[in-house]
């Protein structure tokens, strides 16, 4: 430290030992209460979730006649995937109309009844915001590429063929990996980042940032509680789309696409603006998919002083375990110790400011039981309601995926004509292209990252196409069904879904649950993730054995006086020894 340093900080040192009583109060403080924070979010998929007129596709109404259901799980907010007008090309992350519903989902007066339900019942609801692409039959883009000098031209981002090939972007759903798209009216080649029928927007044009708040602003006034934001970090690019080099993305940038090609500087202003012409103006809630999303990046978003947005979601937890140069192929020997040691870092983050999210499954990830705990009949409900300990006794708010909370499995199909997702068919085709081993692709789908395996219809009960809709669905129903479903566990007080419901009580109930401290222990167990919550006095622990064989934690924690406030066992293990995928969440002194 320089010395000028020292004569600054001498004084503060000396004031806090006079002061410690009030500068501890000051610190508490330092925790702004937020309803977005106390809440829990649950996320429906409605394409999977309610089929209400029997044509094989969720819809408003479908989810409409849950809603008791919905409320009984004491949630507070619902994430909705968008609904808006879209030919599907990557079910509904390709929009025509964002002021439009999705014709297989319904009406905007079946929307509206929706949002009136669900504030009857006390239920928040927030909507999927995708603004880094619209899709290529948005009437801006059919205009766009019509001519070089069409108005809506420069709502995209364009390359005249003239100046040759763009330098190289990847295209996330395409079997060539190419993130352009040549197209011959204009001679010239268009940019997208996912498949060719989603172009991006391109939000250096001041008239694409208004055309999307003054869309947004509609759907606040609407009613609607927040926005998640769609790979956010997107919107901002290099656009003079320089070549870079392997060397370079490795050296600068990690190696990481999402990082290089995302988060201009240009974010931030784009995220104020919206913040100052809208998300201040509402008691809304805002988060982010931080796609590109570092530890040392996230403040920058979440920073309540930046006055940008509330919440963002990493990657880092959900890429942990692929197998590097496969497909989401997941390693069956992935590391526990690097898993805490992910979700301790993010939790340090927001140790003084900001505030965090917590999931472990959405619509782009295979289920959370498959993925990180057991899904064989012997553990599957046992490791459902150890992750759901976990997501529901972490700091940060909890996005929960719906499904989860009966314990749903992936869908392990055994051919790819099962499969409906852009992404596993782009990388099929890819693979066929350059003769990879389908056969092994298709088995590591199984276990690894397809979508769909999060997408398959939610299991109402056990008949045919498991209660879902009347005919054979959009996506095949698990065959699981048939003893996996919700109809059987509202009948059993010790299912899952009756432990979910009694973990959320549990997290509304005791404020250290959400708000407390956060101290992970014994870092390096490779079985047992333990850590504890404090707050105002009151300590809170929680066990958690992640294997199907018994496991100890090593810690010199006093449990005489400790007082079980839930587990996952009709009887407890009351000591420091866990039974295979044991969960006990222990108040102590
Ligand atoms: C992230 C969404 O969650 C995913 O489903 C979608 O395919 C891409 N963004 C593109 O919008």
């Amino acid at each position: 430290m320089k010395p000028k340093n020292i004569l600054f900080v001498l004084p503060l040192l000396f004031s806090c030992l006079l002061f410690k009583p009030a500068l501890a109060q000051v610190k508490k403080a330092t925790i702004e209460k937020k309803w977005w924070k106390e809440a829990v979010v649950y996320q429906i998929y409605p394409r999977s979730f309610k089929d209400s007129n029997g044509d094989g596709v969720g819809d408003i109404k479908g989810i409409i006649s849950k809603l008791d259901y919905i409320k009984s799980l004491g949630i507070d907010v619902v994430w909705l995937n968008p609904i808006y007008g879209s030919p599907n090309a990557d079910n509904g992350y390709d929009i025509s109309d964002y002021q439009a519903i999705m014709k297989e989902f319904g009406t905007m007066e079946d929307f509206d009844a929706l949002l009136k339900g669900m504030h009857q019942r006390g239920l928040k609801l927030v909507m999927d915001l995708v603004v880094n692409h619209s899709s290529d039959e948005h009437k801006w883009f059919q205009e766009s590429r019509k001519s070089r000098d069409n108005p809506y031209r420069d709502y995209y981002h364009w390359w005249p063929a003239e100046k040759g090939k763009p330098a190289f972007r990847p295209g996330a759903f395409e079997a060539d990996g190419s993130g352009w798209r040549y197209d011959k009216t204009t001679d010239s080649y268009y940019l997208h980042y996912f498949n060719y029928k989603q172009p991006d927007l391109n939000w250096e044009n001041p008239k694409v940032r208004q055309e999307i708040y003054t869309m947004m602003n509609w759907w606040f006034k609407k009613g609607i509680d927040g926005f998640r934001m769609d790979v956010i970090p997107f919107i901002a690019k290099d656009t003079t789309f320089p070549v870079i080099t392997k060397e370079e993305l490795d050296s600068k940038y990690e190696g990481r696409w999402d990082v290089y090609f995302a988060s201009n500087p240009n974010l931030h202003n784009y995220l104020q603006e919206m913040n100052k012409e809208l998300l201040s103006k509402y008691d809304i809630m805002s988060v982010a998919e931080g796609a590109g999303m570092l530890k040392s990046t996230a403040l920058n978003f979440v920073d309540p002083e930046r006055h940008e947005l509330n919440m963002g979601y990493h990657f880092d937890g959900t890429n942990l375990g692929y197998v590097p140069g496969y497909f989401k192929k997941m390693n069956p020997n992935w590391s526990l110790v690097e898993f805490k040691k992910i979700y301790s870092d993010w939790d340090a983050v927001y140790d003084k400011k900001g505030w965090g999210t917590i999931y472990l499954g959405n619509h782009d990830q295979p289920r959370m039981t498959s993925r990180w705990g057991n899904d064989s009949p012997e553990f599957r409900d046992y490791s459902s309601k150890m992750l759901t300990t976990f997501l529901l006794s972490m700091k940060g708010t909890p996005y929960y995926y719906n499904g989860d909370e009966i314990g749903m499995t992936n869908a392990k199909f055994n051919k790819i004509e099962d499969y409906r997702d852009i992404e596993t068919l782009a990388e099929y085709e890819r693979l066929k292209n350059t003769g990879g081993d389908l056969k092994q692709f298709i088995e590591d789908q199984k276990t690894g990252g397809a979508r769909d395996n999060g997408r398959t219809p939610f299991q109402w009960n056990d008949s045919k196409n498991g209660g879902f809709s009347t005919i054979e669905p959009w996506l095949k129903v698990n065959d699981n069904h048939v003893t996996l479903n919700a109809a059987a566990q509202e009948k059993d007080p010790n299912s899952v879904l009756n432990y979910f419901r009694k973990m959320v009580k549990l997290r509304k109930n005791n404020p250290v649950l959400i708000y407390g401290k956060y101290t992970l222990i014994d870092a390096k167990n490779p079985n047992i993730y333990a850590y504890t919550r404090e707050l105002d006095g009151k300590k809170v622990l929680v066990m958690l054995n992640f294997r199907s064989k018994k496991a100890k934690l090593n810690t010199n924690i006093n449990l005489k006086n400790a007082k079980l406030l839930i587990g996952n066992y009709t009887k407890s293990s009351n000591g420091l020894e866990l039974k295979p995928y044991e969960a006990v969440v222990l108040a102590i002194k």
